[in-house]
């Protein structure tokens, strides 16, 4: 009987691996789609703010339409759910036009690879903010991960200062995002994090819009969008519905993974991910690479490799 017990244990937690590695899979894939989409879009038309909220208004569209035909459960959400989503909401917000921001000025790669040092920046912070602490390793295994950063961005051919600074305030927020989500999803357990997203999208896309209209405006829109239709056709439309729905998709996925694991085992899966994002995107938009720039890119991502195996 204990042999049985035994082994239906190891046969759960065997699923709730494969599980987990399958969404890991969805998650990078849909991932790099979104990163192929988006940069087409930014390259013809420019205006990062405009195409952030769509991704929002993709995502809140698609689960309200979901809920109202009852394809999904619609979350029972009170007051306070909303207040204590109001942190992550700000914290997604800024993460993601930040992120959007950079790459409409750098190769999507660059983006990716100063997005690696998130675990980084999420002990810095973890640690600072909230007093955390860690043993003496992972913070060596800090080194390589900002050292590597550091030869990358020195080296970066096409260097870009709103770019990099867009991906630095990126890791920032989304540090403070994924602590708090993981937070509030522990406390709203019901709701599960593919409904925990959705919330999420819709009150994000209340914060960034009348912010994405002072910024470019309908006007910048609308010029914009004539002289890129013009030059590149109507499937620039397709472009923005590809890149908007993907985001969405992705994060949902993600967030359904975030739900079941810890926040470093999270950051860690984001890390890996963007090494298939930076090796997807080189290829895709043939974006020129020194050597010294991939090593740099490389020690980064080693960092973060060993930062994951002390910080188990
Ligand atoms: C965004 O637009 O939010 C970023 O591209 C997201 O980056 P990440 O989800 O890969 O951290």
């Amino acid at each position: 009987k204990v042999d049985e017990e035994k082994a239906a244990k190891q046969n759960a937690a065997d699923a709730s691996k494969l599980n987990i590695g399958m969404k890991f899979a969805v998650w990078w894939s849909l991932n790099v789609v979104f990163n192929i989409y988006n940069k087409k879009v930014l390259n013809v038309y420019p205006f990062p703010w405009l195409t952030s909220t769509l991704s929002l208004a993709a995502g809140s569209g698609i689960m309200l339409i979901s809920w109202a035909l009852k394809i999904l459960k619609a979350p029972e959400v009170d007051f306070e759910f909303w207040r204590s989503l109001a942190p992550v909401a700000l914290a997604h917000t800024i993460g993601h036009v930040a992120a959007t921001i950079s790459m409409s000025k750098v190769a999507v790669s660059f983006t990716h690879i100063i997005k690696s040092s998130e675990p980084a920046f999420s002990v810095i912070i973890q640690r600072i903010v909230f007093g955390d602490k860690f043993p003496y390793q992972v913070y060596l295994s800090l080194l390589p991960i900002i050292g590597g950063c550091a030869l990358a961005a020195a080296t970066e051919l096409n260097f870009n200062m709103t770019g990099f600074t867009g991906a630095m305030i990126s890791n920032i927020f989304f540090v403070f995002r994924n602590i708090f989500s993981k937070k509030g999803m522990s406390k709203s357990k019901k709701m599960g994090g593919m409904n925990y997203y959705a919330c999420l999208s819709m009150m994000s896309l209340v914060f960034l819009t009348p912010f994405a209209i002072a910024v470019e405006g309908p006007r910048a829109w609308t010029a914009g969008w004539q002289a890129a239709t013009l030059a590149h056709g109507d499937q620039v439309f397709w472009w923005v519905v590809a890149q908007s729905v993907f985001y969405h998709l992705y994060n949902q996925v993600s967030y359904m993974s975030l739900d079941k694991i810890s926040p470093l085992t999270f950051s860690v899966g984001n890390t890996m991910k963007r090494v298939t994002v930076i090796v997807s995107s080189i290829i895709m938009f043939n974006t020129k690479v020194s050597p010294i720039n991939a090593v740099g890119a490389a020690i980064a991502v080693f960092g973060t490799f060993l930062y994951s195996q002390c910080a188990q």
